[in-house]
């Protein structure tokens, strides 16, 4: 069928980038690159990290002379179909990360330019979606990660490819990132097949921050039980890991794992501090969470330690909570 051969000229793409970074004299800057990220040969395998040549339609090329048909090649989004019929590939000069769906076929495509500070191209190039690709129903490295997430019964959430790979080579492999999109009901339905706890370890930033506490509201909804760790501002996991050593970042994290209504009280502590008004706007941006918990007896637990953190009555948390039920929330 056609999703075959999408599957097929990905596996194709896959191979001829990773080639490139071992094989070809242009790899090298490549490797570099890796090298100077901390990134381990052995890494490289596991992830079948590539290159892509600075070169207009080197992989169209090399697919079409290898009788492979336009029609897919443009379909997984690898050739762009320029409007005078010139073809050329999406992805030139740039690190490959293949996106593997969970039974290990390639998908989709990372590509990070090497360029530190360049304005005119983005940071990121991602392969739009397509037959094969769905974005909101895949997870980057859940390929490489789904024993270990089960086997720790804990999967880790990262914001990006580096991310995932740092944490790996630190012997940490329960871990996935979202990249491309924020985090989606698809894809924790996809880590609910092998675990109900997941930990956010987002960037130590304003975004990422910002995509914790929406996606804790989103992993509750579902059903499943969240952490949070926070990094130092201006770091994230893979800068962090790399700076502090493996040791060093998995005793961080055990330390520094708060569940989700610590995390939101220590967000909104230093306001609250003798503001009575910013102290009740933070009780309720937690029983809002605390709202989404399908289950009652989990949501029991919450509101009395909700209500122990903040010395208030539980049956006042649960009052204001039957008023969101009646208001619709
Ligand atoms: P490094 O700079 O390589 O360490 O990347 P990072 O993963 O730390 O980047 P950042 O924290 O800025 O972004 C997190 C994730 O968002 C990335 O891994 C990408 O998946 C995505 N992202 C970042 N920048 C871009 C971009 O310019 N375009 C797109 N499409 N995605 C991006
Ligand atoms: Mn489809
Ligand atoms: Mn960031
Ligand atoms: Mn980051
Ligand atoms: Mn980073």
């Amino acid at each position: 069928s056609d999703r075959d051969s999408l599957f097929i000229v990905s596996d194709f793409a896959n191979k001829h980038y990773q080639n490139i970074l071992q094989n070809h004299e242009q790899g090298g800057i490549g490797q570099s690159y890796l090298k100077e990220r901390g990134i381990s040969g052995a890494t490289i395998r596991k992830f079948e990290l590539g290159y892509s040549l600075d070169a207009w339609s080197d992989l169209t090329d090399a697919a079409l002379k290898a009788g492979y048909q336009q029609r897919f090649l443009e379909a997984t989004g690898l050739t762009i179909l320029k409007e005078d019929g010139k073809k050329y590939d999406r992805f030139r000069g740039r690190v490959m990360f293949p996106i593997h769906n969970v039974s290990g076929r390639v998908v989709g495509f990372g590509a990070r330019t090497l360029k530190s500070n360049d304005k005119k191209s983005p940071k990121y190039l991602n392969s739009p979606e397509s037959d094969i690709y769905h974005k909101s129903n895949v997870l980057y490295g859940l390929f490489q990660a789904k024993q270990a997430i089960r086997m720790q019964d804990m999967c880790y959430m990262v914001e990006g490819y580096l991310d995932v790979l740092s944490l790996h080579q630190g012997g940490i492999e329960n871990v996935v990132a979202s990249s491309g999109t924020s985090l989606t009901e698809g894809q924790i339905k996809l880590i609910s097949r092998y675990t109900q706890n997941i930990t956010v370890l987002y960037d130590g930033d304003a975004a990422g921050i910002k995509a914790s506490l929406r996606g804790i509201d989103l992993i509750l909804e579902n059903g499943l039980n969240v952490n949070v760790v926070t990094f130092p501002q201006g770091e994230d996991p893979d800068s962090y890991i790399q700076k502090v050593g493996d040791a060093a970042f998995k005793a961080y994290i055990q330390e520094h794992a708060q569940d989700f209504i610590s995390f939101k009280t220590s967000l909104y502590a230093e306001e609250a501090k003798g503001n009575p008004v910013k102290k009740a706007e933070a009780i309720r941006e937690i029983v809002t969470s605390i709202a989404k918990i399908p289950d009652p007896i989990k949501r029991t637990v919450f509101f009395r330690s909700c209500s122990l953190i903040f010395d208030i009555d539980e049956q006042l948390l649960i009052s204001e909570y039957n008023k969101m039920q009646l208001q619709g929330r």
